[in-house]
């Protein structure tokens, strides 16, 4: 990509904007040489007024997103861009979400600007496994885990059943549960589904990316290595959603 085009990706202005900051001399790398030729190709860090540019193009971060948050420009704020570099909304394209959490739940959210990564993840046919840690209202029963695991649950209003989950208790009124789907407020609606209520809600891994030690509230790049696992587990799981949907050959 060249400087112009990059600058204008990561959110500093049009193209005549990041053309004038490259002719008023601040732009740099990181040995501090004054980058001049916007049209030369960007092989290196690149400062501006001696600040290193938020996250290159093709970039996912891992946000741990405290309750109360929103994903979503049409709900109510404040919204998770507010926890983020404060160019991430005017980059283009846009670093998005991949998915959503309720304002209500906190955890893991990634957040990225490969259009066709947000797609893999987070498009109905994506079965990538996420985990929730969650506290309930209710004692538990002690047959949630087989009636989550039976692929026939339905949800209220719905026409097809869930696919199976599972669902591990931690404690009297705490469990975890993996789901392979993203339905509307999908666990919570799971929980009331078999008369009990979901009080608190935590993301803690989606694929083999897990929350870790990042604080509520701060976010961390994802490398290289881990992108490539998380599309990896992405394209597995939906290649084996699509063998499992086939009916079988006839002999
Ligand atoms: N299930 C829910 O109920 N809420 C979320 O945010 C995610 C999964």
């Amino acid at each position: 990509m060249t400087l112009s085009r990059y600058l204008v990706a990561l959110g500093h202005g049009t193209r005549k904007e990041a053309e004038r900051i490259v002719r008023q001399r601040r732009v740099t790398t990181a040995a501090g040489a004054v980058l001049r030729d916007t049209d030369a190709y960007v092989h290196h860090d690149v400062f501006v007024d001696g600040a290193p540019l938020d996250a290159p193009p093709g970039s996912v971060i891992l946000l741990n997103k405290p309750v109360g948050y929103v994903c979503s420009l049409n709900d109510r704020p404040p919204m998770i861009y507010e926890l983020l570099p404060a160019n991430f909304p005017k980059r283009t394209p846009v670093m998005a979400s991949i998915g959503r959490l309720d304002a209500d739940t906190s955890g893991l959210l990634l957040v990225t600007d490969d259009g066709a990564l947000n797609h893999l993840l987070a498009s109905p046919k994506s079965h990538v496994p996420k985990r929730y840690a969650m506290t309930l209202a209710e004692a538990l029963r002690g047959d949630e885990s087989d009636v989550l695991a039976s692929g026939t649950l339905m949800l209220k209003g719905e026409t097809s059943p869930l696919l199976p989950a599972a669902f591990t208790a931690t404690g009297e009124r705490t469990a975890d549960i993996t789901i392979s789907e993203g339905r509307y407020h999908q666990v919570r609606r799971m929980m009331a589904a078999i008369g009990n209520h979901v009080h608190t809600l935590q993301r803690v891994a989606i694929g083999p990316l897990a929350l870790g030690d990042v604080a509520v509230g701060r976010w961390r790049l994802l490398g290289a290595t881990e992108i490539h696992t998380l599309r990896e587990a992405a394209l597995a799981a939906k290649a084996g959603a699509k063998a499992e949907a086939k009916p079988p050959a006839t002999a």
